[in-house]
């Protein structure tokens, strides 16, 4: 039996812009387990983004409500909303977002003072082994625009972990990156999923949303379809073979939902 971490009840979005209304999200029911790591795609516009932020607490539904361990966050003020979101969840974005005068290690360890029952050396030792471990050793004292793509992208995901989070939000992480950069931020997060974190990551490209193991359709406003893969093999990553065939998958999935 798996144990749901994230779940909605009737999630709607409306943005208004300039008197004119844009429904995005219908009536979303959704479900997410704890250990999962779950792709969504879906097509351009379609509200994917918009669903990430209500689930995370980053925007406020119209109607609906988002549970996370037994509570309704839809109704959180902004303060429990921002408590929530540096113990509890964790972000990656398309572009790093880095703050640009502060160093690559520094950039982890702002939020990471900001953890819970964790003094400053402790958090000091928390962001040293994160950097080392996403290979940021070398360039820990550089400035973001010292640092590469990759470089930046797998900071942001030092960033997004140091509080130990146990949800990890990723829009499109990977959609600025080239291809062996994307692998070592999908490997990164694949990584920290076997570990336990449960994952919920947006994209368009079906050799990432094959890393987990439930991908979601959405379209429409609605979720239309979810495919059950195996959890990522990292025995297997390198392996085309292996790639290939979790993408036959999840290609001939798209195609019965007419992507
Ligand atoms: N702040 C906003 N105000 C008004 N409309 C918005 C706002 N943000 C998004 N929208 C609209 O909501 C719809 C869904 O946008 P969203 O960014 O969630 O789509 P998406 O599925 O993430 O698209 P993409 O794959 O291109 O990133 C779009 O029609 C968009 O124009
Ligand atoms: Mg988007």
């Amino acid at each position: 039996m798996r144990e749901t971490i994230l779940s909605t009840r009737r999630l709607s979005k409306t943005y208004v812009a300039d008197g004119v209304q844009t429904h995005v999200l219908g009536s979303v029911d959704v479900e997410l387990y704890k250990g999962d790591f779950t792709s969504i795609m879906g097509p351009s516009g379609s509200g994917k983004s918009t669903l990430l932020y209500c689930l995370s607490g980053m925007d406020a539904p119209t109607s609906g409500q988002v549970v996370f361990e037994g509570e309704d966050i839809a109704r959180f003020d902004e303060e429990r909303l921002s408590a929530l979101r540096a113990q509890s969840f964790g972000f990656v974005f398309q572009a790093a977002n880095l703050v640009s005068n502060l160093t690559l290690f520094e950039n982890v360890a702002v939020p990471g003072y900001l953890k819970h029952g964790r003094n400053a050396a402790e958090t000091r030792r928390a962001v040293d082994d994160l950097i080392n471990r996403m290979g940021l050793s070398e360039v820990a004292s550089h400035l973001p625009r010292q640092a590469s793509g990759g470089q930046k992208q797998r900071c942001a995901v030092a960033r997004a972990v140091v509080n130990e989070p146990a949800i990890v939000f990723a829009d499109e992480p990977t959609g600025a990156l080239n291809r062996a950069n994307s692998i070592e931020v999908l490997d990164l997060l694949s990584e920290l999923n076997r570990e336990g974190k449960s994952i919920l990551m947006v994209t368009h490209d079906v050799r990432s949303a094959v890393r987990g193991n439930r991908v979601l359709y959405f379209e429409d406003g609605a979720i239309r379809g979810e495919l059950e893969l195996s959890p990522w093999d990292p025995a297997h990553s390198e392996e085309e073979a292996y790639v290939c065939e979790r993408e036959a998958m999840a290609n001939s999935w798209l195609s019965s939902l007419a992507w």
